[in-house]
Formats: C-alpha cells, structure tokens, sequence
C-alpha cells in the first residue's frame, strides 16, 4: 500500500477568493497550492487591467508571508469588453484568462454576457492572442430544466464557437456531466476541462439526505450518478486535458442557511485530501500528480511547479466551519469527517 506520494507542489485552476475579511480568512487555506487562478466575480467586477492588478496586491497581502502560492488574476468579461483593452491586459501580465459568466448564471453573474453573439469579437482576438477563455458553461433560460443547462450550453453555445475559433484556447469549468467528459475528449488540446472535488465526491442525492443541505448547493448543481462516474474516470485516466479546479466559493453560513441559500462550497481546506482520496479510491494514486501538478500547467504552456511536496497517509479531521472576521463563520467541505491523505511540505 502506497503511503506517501511525492508531486510538484498542486495548482488550483479554479478558485473565488473574495475580497475585504472574507479574503483574508479564505485566502491561507489555498496557500498550499502553487498557482490559484482567482475568479474575477467579485462586487464590483474585476473587468479592468487596473482592477486586476489591485486585486492581485490584495491577494499577495492576504496569504502568509512566505507562501509559495502564485495567484494569477482573470478578467470578467461583460457585455461592453473592448477586444483591444482586453488583450492590452492579456499581454501586460494583469490578465492570465477571460471568464465568461453567462449573464445571471452564478453568484455575481449579472453583469456577465447576456448574449454570446455579443461576444463573438472579443473571442475571435482571444483565439488570435492566445488568451485562454475559462467558461462557465451553463444556459440561463428558465425554461431549461437546471440539470440540463450545462450539456445545452455545449450542445448549442460552445460547439458552434470551437467550430468557428479552432485555436481559440477554451478552459470548461467545474464540468458536471458525461457530455462535457465527451465534449472535451472529442476536441484537441486546446480544449480542457477543471473538475472539483465536490463533483467527484457528490452526486445529487447529497442535496436531499434526509432534509435539504444548502452546504451542499453550488452551480453547476450536482448531478446524478452516472455523471459522477463519468467524471471519476475522466479525472483519473490520465488525460492531461482534465485537470483541478476546486471552485472553493465560500459564503457565510448565514447566507447559504436561508431562504434563497447562495450556491457555493468552500473546499479549499480539504480540496487534495479528497482529490487523494477519490484517486484512491478508483485505484489510480498514480495518475494524481498529473491530474493536481502536471496537467493544467502543461495546457497552459508552464511548468509545474519546481517545488515537490509530499502526501502522506494521515488520517485527520478538518474543523467543520472557520470563523470570519467580520462574525459568522464558513462551513468545510467535508468539515467533522476523517480524511486519509494529508499534504504536508
Ligand atoms: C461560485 C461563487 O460562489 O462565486 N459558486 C458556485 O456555486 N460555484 C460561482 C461559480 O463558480 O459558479
Ligand atoms: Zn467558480
């Protein structure tokens, strides 16, 4: 039995870091990662290259002195996104991707795209800088079914456009879905996909165990689970193109406890132990470097990190919720349960 690992230190592909207090209680549980790209949906959104400079000084001041923790910056893309100041920023270092939240999709979404045919200029100069764009793939309209909305969204928004834009590099966030394993697979490289560990832990049935669990509630919604064994095997066949995003998303406890509960989970805590234990569990340890170190980084064109540290088998328990300054605290992923794997160096 294999009882420690040695890997490049993780990156995050995929994370909400928050802003103020809530920055600087979240931003120390990721900091055992190398690069954490930090989603721009934040009040208001970080759309500028000014913005999103700032916004990285705030993040280097809330993680700990001497973290080895890179946080790189995206930009929120919006109905008015000029292609020339966009790739200005692309270009100068601010921008490291473009998210592309469909106008009320998520949390903070509703100054997203509310058209994608408004979007076809600035994707086309994307595809000729080499910008990556970092999807949210999901269709608004009410009428769709909410367990549909995501395999729609490739069926009819994003296939069309990696048709049209063959070198456009596209990034599927937290993909949920058998269709968006088989979407990824069949483009080329310049397609991937992060998968979370709340995704490849839950299936739908978490949302309704014995009551309604708002801690379980994020965007895109668990699905069923054939898809979460889609996803399982997609994360460890050792395809590079599938790589870690946690999409930790904290929300005060508060404001998932309520009557409209935001959607969220806040797995930063507990993200590589349950990736370790998942991998684990599907007989795959090996393929775990490649998938938390080695793939993202390659499709983005780095190297991973020159740093290796080491998992071990360690049994131990997270806290169930970290407080927040400001009052209230934030619930765990997995918080109270024993966990096999612990990242440690
Ligand atoms: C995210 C958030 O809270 O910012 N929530 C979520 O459920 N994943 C937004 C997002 O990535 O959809
Ligand atoms: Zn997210």
């Amino acid at each position: 039995m294999t009882d420690t690992l040695e890997l490049p230190r993780p990156d995050d592909w995929h994370a909400h870091l928050r802003d103020g207090d809530t920055l600087r209680a979240v931003a120390p549980h990721s900091a055992a990662f190398y690069r954490v790209v930090a989603m721009p949906n934040l009040v208001p959104p970080i759309d500028t290259a000014e913005a999103a400079l700032a916004y990285r000084e705030r993040l280097l001041a809330a993680l700990p002195p001497g973290s080895p923790t890179v946080p790189l910056t995206t930009a929120y893309l919006t109905d008015h996104t000029a292609p020339d100041a966009l790739a200005a920023g692309f270009r100068s270092g601010a921008f490291f991707a473009a998210k592309w939240y469909p106008a009320r999709a998520t949390t903070n979404a509703h100054l997203g795209v509310s058209d994608p045919a408004k979007l076809r200029p600035v994707l086309a100069r994307m595809a000729d800088e080499g910008m990556p764009l970092l999807v949210h793939g999901e269709v608004t309209d009410p009428a769709v079914d909410v367990f549909d909305r995501e395999a729609e969204f490739l069926r009819t928004v994003l296939g069309p456009i990696v048709e049209a834009l063959p070198a456009l590099r596209v990034v599927v966030e937290h993909i949920t879905t058998r269709e968006s394993v088989d979407f990824v697979s069949r483009h080329p490289r310049n397609v991937g996909a992060t998968i979370t560990p709340h995704h490849l832990w839950w299936n739908r049935n978490a949302l309704f165990d014995g009551g309604l669990r708002p801690h379980a509630y994020c965007l895109p919604v668990l699905k069923r689970e054939e898809h979460r064994r889609a996803l399982r095997a997609a994360a460890t066949s050792g395809d590079p193109r599938f790589f870690a995003g946690t999409d930790t998303a904290p929300h005060a406890v508060a404001r998932k406890e309520m009557d409209c509960g935001c959607a969220g989970v806040f797995n930063a805590p507990t993200a590589v132990a349950a990736y370790a234990q998942v991998f684990e569990d599907e007989g795959a340890l090996a393929a775990l470097p490649g998938f938390l170190s080695r793939h993202g980084a390659a499709f983005y064109g780095l190297a991973p990190s020159p740093e290796t540290v080491r998992l071990v088998r360690e049994p131990w328990t997270p806290p169930e919720t970290i407080p927040l300054p400001q009052g209230g605290s934030v619930r765990v992923f997995l918080g109270g349960e024993t966990l096999r794997w612990r990242l440690v160096g």
